[in-house]
């Protein structure tokens, strides 16, 4: 295990070091940079900008022969023939090529030198452990691939997984991967009803799911979701069930079989047919301003090459290395950066059940302790809940095994910027600040660590391949410093394909504000380097610490309660979770705005879309502010809610007493 020297790394070129903003990101001329060191660039792959800017510029003008080079370092069974096809907006990576990722993610390390290397250190949240070498972990996915098949799933049939942050989720979804079934992940957070939809989009046949989960020292109950799912939903033939926490659990007799009964039946020994490069691989599900939630396709070649090749720029990683992502699987950075990333570039990786405050807030750092995790990567709203726990809690642990620390899921303010690179990093790590989504697959811009100086706040750069802009509303690049619509012009590996089922969405809700070019829906600016500076989503997305979700579905499941006739949906600023979520909501007759009502649809939004989506307030008004035409005015909710008034046009306003009754009950 490699521990980097702990000497270095005073921040070049540091200004005045101006670290206690809680605004968004936005960038200043004293903005301290950090230069990687010389200790870590002179080991990194790519160790300067010099090399950095060559490699972007040969990836952006000749993609073929840069992604060629980097697909060349897996396992293909079939060659391609063309790296890419491109009709905008659809693309297709590696024409022709055909290969197993599951194949890539695991057989190929057990077959060599890594056999006997630790694949996942696994912790549960009340203590215990488990260590799966590569070796354990291939035999495991191919027996789970066999239960598949002996439940008659097939290539291109959609599985469900509604798990815990246990191993057997990646080896589900590696299983899946292995025969060419698409699994769809649901985070374990989500509610029966999430369920639901998702079952009736992607049209699932099977589901892979568990007795349940610890969190915070609690069982949550998982399977009872899915019965109350599989009651409005009759594809399913098979509910394969892991035996988790032991609790009880009714099981549907021709349906639901447990994981540990298939397994006994089937052998650990699999064939792995090659699939083509564009076989899909999986869907997620994930929020838009409009509707239900999308379901992101990404398929096999160009998404493996996309995670692989950023995880070995991007966290650097090594064969000595020891990486954490503590993200759940249930989410695209669990998919890209716990699953198929790591496992393709063959390290070892630590994951966690539980939650990071349990038994309390030193929880992430006893086990980076234990493991001598050298790679860490979490969100900008855990910092912050660790920042308000206190100092005490890291200072107990020693932290020296990190030489690489990276953030992910929102802007990450400056002051939370500082505090992970001292208190955690001991001012010796890069911080690799990535901003990425679930449609783009893979990390889009980033620092390179042994190449990029860093300024708390910004992304900084576009990895290789992505040709990232800042545009105005009638498509011209912005200026430096000027605020604008972050898009990518060209297309990259791990871009998603569609949204299934649905390819004309997909064109309007990416590639049509700017014909050709791909909208990411966040708004961002571009300082004189270069560095992108983001400043959050543009559209009716919330980021609620770090999860996207849409106003539109949790106004849907407001008005879905008997006592709502209408309801708004904005954000407001939160220093701990970056935004909450305010609920704007007009009762029907005989309705009154009682503390317990505001409870009642408090729970009722968790028991629809989960507990994540609760409404943090509920404001009962008499009407909501509309433009003459009935569309709700967001807008001035947002600026009512911010700054406790409107100052914005309200020449469209329809009623203008809606604005001072809603100052007023505000006030209160
Ligand atoms: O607004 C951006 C924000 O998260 C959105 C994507 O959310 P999701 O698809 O759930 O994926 C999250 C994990 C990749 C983006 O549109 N976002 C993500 N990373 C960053 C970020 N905003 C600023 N800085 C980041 N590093």
């Amino acid at each position: 295990m490699s521990k980097s020297s702990k000497k270095d790394a005073k921040p070049k070129g540091a200004k005045k070091e101006k670290a206690s903003s809680k605004a968004p990101a936005t960038s200043h001329a004293a903005d301290p940079v950090f230069t990687p060191s010389k200790e870590f660039s002179s080991k990194a792959r790519i160790s300067s900008l010099k090399q950095y800017k060559a490699l972007h510029k040969e990836s952006i003008e000749k993609p073929s022969t840069f992604w060629g080079r980097e697909a060349k370092e897996l396992v293909w069974r079939k060659p391609w023939k063309k790296v890419l096809d491109w009709k905008a907006p659809f693309a297709e990576w590696f024409q022709g090529g055909k290969l197993n990722v599951a194949e890539n993610c695991v057989d190929r390390h057990a077959e060599g030198p890594r056999k006997n290397k630790a694949a996942i250190i696994w912790e549960g949240e009340p203590g215990d452990k488990r260590v799966i070498t590569f070796g354990q972990l291939a035999k495991d996915v191919a027996r789970f691939a066999n239960v598949l098949e002996a439940n008659g799933v097939k290539a291109k049939d959609r599985v469900l997984i509604y798990m815990p942050m246990v191993p057997e989720a990646a080896v589900a979804m590696l299983a899946c991967a292995r025969i060419g079934a698409v699994h769809s992940v649901v985070f374990g957070g989500f509610a029966s009803e999430a369920i639901v939809d998702r079952l009736e989009d992607s049209g699932a046949t099977a589901i892979v799911t568990a007795d349940g989960g610890w969190r915070r020292g609690k069982i949550v109950p998982l399977k009872p979701a899915v019965d109350e799912a599989l009651a409005k939903y009759d594809k399913v033939k098979t509910v394969i069930v892991l035996k988790r926490t032991g609790n009880e659990t009714a099981m549907t007799e021709g349906r639901d079989v447990w994981w540990h009964d298939e397994s006994a039946k089937v052998s650990s020994k699999h064939v792995a047919k090659a699939f083509d490069s564009e076989h899909p691989l999986f869907i997620l599900y994930t929020s838009g301003s409009t509707g239900k939630p999308k379901g992101i396709l990404h398929t096999s070649g160009g998404y493996l090459v996309g995670t692989y090749a950023t995880c070995k720029y991007v966290f650097d990683m090594r064969d000595e290395d020891v990486y954490w992502c503590t993200a759940d699987v249930g989410w695209i950075t669990g998919h890209s950066y716990i699953v198929y990333g790591p496992l393709a570039n063959g390290v070892t990786q630590v994951m966690y059940e539980g939650a990071p405050n349990h038994p309390d807030f030193g929880r992430f750092w006893q086990m980076i302790e234990e493991y001598g995790v050298t790679i860490f990567y979490t969100a900008p709203t855990a910092i912050r809940a660790f920042i308000k726990a206190g100092d005490h809690f890291p200072e107990k642990h020693d932290l020296s095994s990190l030489r690489l620390l990276g953030s992910v899921g929102e802007p990450i303010n400056p002051e939370a910027w500082m505090w992970y690179y001292k208190k955690i990093g001991g001012s010796r790590c890069p911080i690799v600040d990535t901003w990425w989504q679930t449609e783009t697959g893979a990390i889009m811009i980033t620092p390179l660590p042994g190449a990029t100086p860093c300024k708390p706040g910004t992304a900084t750069l576009p990895f290789f391949g992505v040709d990232a802009a800042i545009l105005d509303e009638s498509g011209k690049e912005c200026k430096a410093n000027e605020d604008g619509r972050l898009v990518i012009r060209k297309p990259w590996p791990s871009m998603t394909r569609t949204i299934y089922n649905d390819k004309a969405r997909y064109k309007k809700t990416y590639w049509s504000d700017y014909p050709g070019f791909y909208t990411a829906g966040d708004g961002a600016r571009r300082d004189k380097d270069g560095n992108f500076w983001i400043i959050g989503r543009l559209d009716d997305v919330l980021n609620v610490s770090g999860h996207r979700l849409g106003t539109a579905e949790i106004e849907s499941a407001l008005v879905a309660h008997a006592a709502v006739a209408e309801s708004a949906v904005i954000g407001r600023p939160d220093d701990l979770k970056g935004q909450a979520v305010v609920a704007f909501v007009t009762l029907k007759e005989g309705f009154e705005s009682t503390e317990e009502l505001r409870g009642k649809l408090r729970n009722h939004v968790g028991t629809v879309i989960g507990a994540i989506a609760k409404p943090d307030d509920i404001h009962f008004t008499p009407a909501l502010p509309k433009t003459r035409s009935g569309k709700i005015m967001r807008r001035l909710l947002k600026e009512l809610v911010t700054t406790g008034d409107v100052s914005g046009n309200t020449t469209t306003l329809e009623d203008h007493n809606v604005i001072a009754n809603l100052r007023a009950s505000l006030a209160r």
